[in-house]
Order: structure tokens, then C-alpha cells, then sequence
């Protein structure tokens, strides 16, 4: 029975509008308190994935498999053929292929499943001309203290969805089926709450939806076969909740150059007010040069890439699955990185401990990875 009708029995009949759930609270996201199937279903077909520029899930998680034979690319055609399929059915709120708890599949919540290749998986000799030149590790920065254990991996799969239950689900079809080809690297599940666990509002600045086009998405000029495609960027920062905490609420907003109160500048009032950073009181920049939006803001025009922060604790470990979003990593995310490992308020509060950069497929016409192999 699905989440609707077993909600419709016990509220005694009241339909979705009676619920207040339409398709207007859908985009609202975290707000959606009860998911309804038809209305909360991302297409799974189309020029891009879904789960990239969508508005953020409540729960995500990115998952990290390797291929036991790199070089048989016939496996991993199998493989995207395999997910394509499951991600198509539970998607749309349908079981997957021998789904054995078909009842998980009814609830959707906006379920995306996302797939993205790493460097690993050009390796053998049928795909290896087929690498975008940006997939490979990202230089080193000196802030790293990089963790083996949160590495690089051949393949990435990003679940989301508003409901954990149908999340689990999801991620059961990711892993179950490839056993027998691949070994499971790491699961990195995270929370979106607007807030991080810092308590800053996080996510504000993004590109403007205009520029997907050319932020975003891979145009197909250097690899035809990603038109429609982009790259992911996945760092796991371990944010020091205690030496945090020691920090007073003033000291907190200057490190970062906007309030804790509403995440406004601290030369604005509201949350997208324009920060000024040439404003100055008694000579002294109103947001410290130091703060973290101060180094992180965009030098020029191409410093822009999405971000889609997710929230992680496992106290003692507790951060950011921090993953943006861009057409080239090393013209767009690297030179900002580069600053802000340079220099940045935040730094003694925050480590890199995990980093992963992944070309994501273009949206399926009929199955992912259709293009890499035609
Ligand atoms: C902005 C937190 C790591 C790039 C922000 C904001 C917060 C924040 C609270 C202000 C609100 C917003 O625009 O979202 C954090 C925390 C981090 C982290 C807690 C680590 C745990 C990073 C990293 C990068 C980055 C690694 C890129 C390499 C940016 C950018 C902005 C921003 C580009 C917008 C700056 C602007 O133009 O105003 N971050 N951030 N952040 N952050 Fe981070």
C-alpha cells in the first residue's frame, strides 16, 4: 500500500489537498512534510541527471565503488545498463528489477539516482582516448590531510531523496547488484537543512540558473560523448565542532563575513544582499579579508560552480560532504581552493580529510553511459 492511501485510510479520506500537499509545496523541499507519490517524482530521462541542479534533497548519499577488472569495459557497460534500469523504475515510484521489497519502492520523495565516472574507469585500452583531461586528482593543497578510506573512486553513484526510508532502498539496488564486479569503497550519507553544523546558512551564493549552460554543464567540445554532462568535486571536511564551540558568536560571524542570525553579509541585512567588501568602519573592512566569503568570492567570471553542501555526523566526526557542481574543475573550482587554502578563516576550524573529482553522465535518452559506448 502506498504512502498516499495508507495516509488517505487513516486521515479518513481526506485527499491530497486536504493534506495540504500539492504541487506547489513539492518544490519547497525540506518544507514537503508528507511526499506524495505522483507529485514528487524527478524524471530519470532527459539531457541532464537529475540530482545536479534539482533543489536539494533532505538526505543524500554519495556511494563509492571500484571495478575489480578496470580493464574489462564490457563490465561496466553492463553495469550502467543494470543501474539504468532500477534508477528508471525507482525513480518513478516503481520496484526495481527483483526488487524484493517492492512496498519500499511507493514513496519516492524526489528520488534521484545520479551517476558519475572517476579517472579509474578510462582505464581500459576501449575508453581510455575517452577521459575528459580534467579527471584526475586534484593538486595537493597544504591544508589536506587527506584519508585514504574517503579516496578517489572508480564509480559514483549520488541517491537522493526527501525520504530515508526510500533513500536505503535505493542505495540497497545501487550496491546489491554489482557485488560480484566491484567492491563497495565508502558510503558518505549526509543531511540538508539550509544550515550547517556550524549553524551558518549555507549554500546562498550559486550560480545564477541562466548559467547552467556554461557553469555547469559539459558542452561535448573536448569529449563529444559528455555533452550534457558535468564534473563533480567531493570533499569531505571535518569541521572541529569543539574548538568551534570556544569561539564567540562575534568572533564566528568574522571568520565567515556573514550572520549567524540570517546568514546576511555583514554589510547587509537580508540573506542575498550583495556583500560590500570595499566597505570599511574606522578602516577596518567591514568583512574581515580573512573571512572565508571574503577569500571564497569569485575573482572573476569563470570562479563560479554550484554547490551542494550536505551535513555528516558521526561524532566524533562531523562535517561536510562538501560537492560542487562545474564544467572544468581546474579553470573553475581549483583556483578558488588554491585561495583558500592560501589563506582562510575557517581553515583552523575545518580539514580536508576526503577528496574525489568524477565526470557525472549526461541525462539518459535511453540507458546511462549510452553515448561513452556508441
Ligand atoms: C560561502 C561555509 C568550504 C566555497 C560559504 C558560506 C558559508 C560557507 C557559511 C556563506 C553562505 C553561502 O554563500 O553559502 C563553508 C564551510 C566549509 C566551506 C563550513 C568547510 C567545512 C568551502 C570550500 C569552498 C567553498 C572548500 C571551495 C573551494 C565557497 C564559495 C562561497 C562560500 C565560493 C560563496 C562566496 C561568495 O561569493 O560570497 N561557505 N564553506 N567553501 N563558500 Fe564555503
Amino acid at each position: 500500500m502506498s504512502r498516499v492511501s495508507r495516509r488517505t485510510l487513516l486521515t479518513g479520506g481526506v485527499g491530497l489537498a486536504g493534506l495540504g500537499v500539492g504541487a506547489a509545496a513539492v518544490g519547497a523541499g525540506r518544507e514537503m512534510s508528507a511526499p506524495q507519490p505522483e507529485a514528487s517524482t524527478l524524471p530519470f530521462y532527459g539531457r541532464h541527471q537529475s540530482g545536479i541542479v534539482t533543489p536539494m534533497q533532505t538526505h543524500a548519499s554519495y556511494i563509492g565503488i571500484d571495478l575489480l577488472d578496470k580493464a574489462d569495459h564490457q563490465a561496466l557497460h553492463g553495469i550502467l545498463r543494470m543501474w539504468s534500469q532500477d534508477a528508471a523504475n525507482l525513480t518513478q515510484g516503481k520496484p526495481g528489477f527483483s526488487d524484493t521489497e517492492p512496498e519500499l519502492a511507493t514513496s519516492p520523495a524526489r528520488l534521484s539516482m545520479t551517476v558519475g565516472l572517476g579517472p579509474g574507469a578510462f582505464t581500459s585500452a576501449a575508453l581510455a582516448a575517452r577521459r575528459p583531461s580534467w579527471l584526475a586528482p586534484l593538486p595537493a593543497f597544504a591544508i589536506d590531510r587527506l584519508q585514504e578510506q574517503w579516496g578517489q573512486t572508480d564509480l559514483v553513484v549520488l541517491v537522493a531523496s526527501d525520504d530515508p526510508m526510500s533513500l536505503a532502498h535505493a542505495v540497497r539496488a545501487v550496491i546489491a547488484p554489482v557485488r560480484r564486479r566491484t567492491r563497495l569503497r565508502w558510503v558518505q550519507q549526509g543531511f540538508h537543512h539550509g544550515r550547517n553544523l556550524f549553524g551558518q546558512v549555507d549554500g546562498t551564493v550559486q550560480p545564477a540558473d541562466d548559467r547552467h549552460d556554461d557553469l555547469v554543464w559539459n558542452d561535448g567540445a573536448e569529449q563529444k560523448w559528455l555533452a550534457g554532462g558535468t564534473s563533480l568535486v567531493l570533499r569531505r571536511i571535518a569541521m572541529n565542532m569543539d574548538t568551534w564551540e570556544a569561539l564567540d558568536r562575534r568572533g564566528r560571524e568574522l571568520s565567515t563575513g556573514r550572520t549567524l542570525d540570517n546568514g546576511a553579509p555583514l554589510t547587509g541585512v537580508d540573506e542575498h544582499d550583495e556583500p560590500v567588501f570595499t566597505a570599511t568602519r574606522g578602516g577596518v573592512p567591514v568583512i574581515p579579508e580573512s573571512s572565508h566569503i571574503a577569500r571564497a568570492h569569485r575573482r572573476s567570471d569563470r570562479e563560479q560552480f554550484l554547490r551542494r553542501p550536505y551535513s555528516y555526523d558521526s561524532p566524533p566526526d562531523s562535517g561536510l560532504i562538501f560537492a560542487t557542481y562545474q564544467r572544468d574543475p581546474l579553470v573553475q573550482y581549483v583556483p578558488v581552493q588554491q585561495r583558500l587554502s592560501d589563506h582562510d578563516a575557517l581553515n583552523e576550524w575545518t580539514t580536508p580529510i576526503g577528496s574525489a573529482v568524477y565526470a557525472m553522465l549526461p541525462g539518459p535518452k535511453e540507458y546511462l553511459g549510452e553515448t561513452l559506448f556508441a
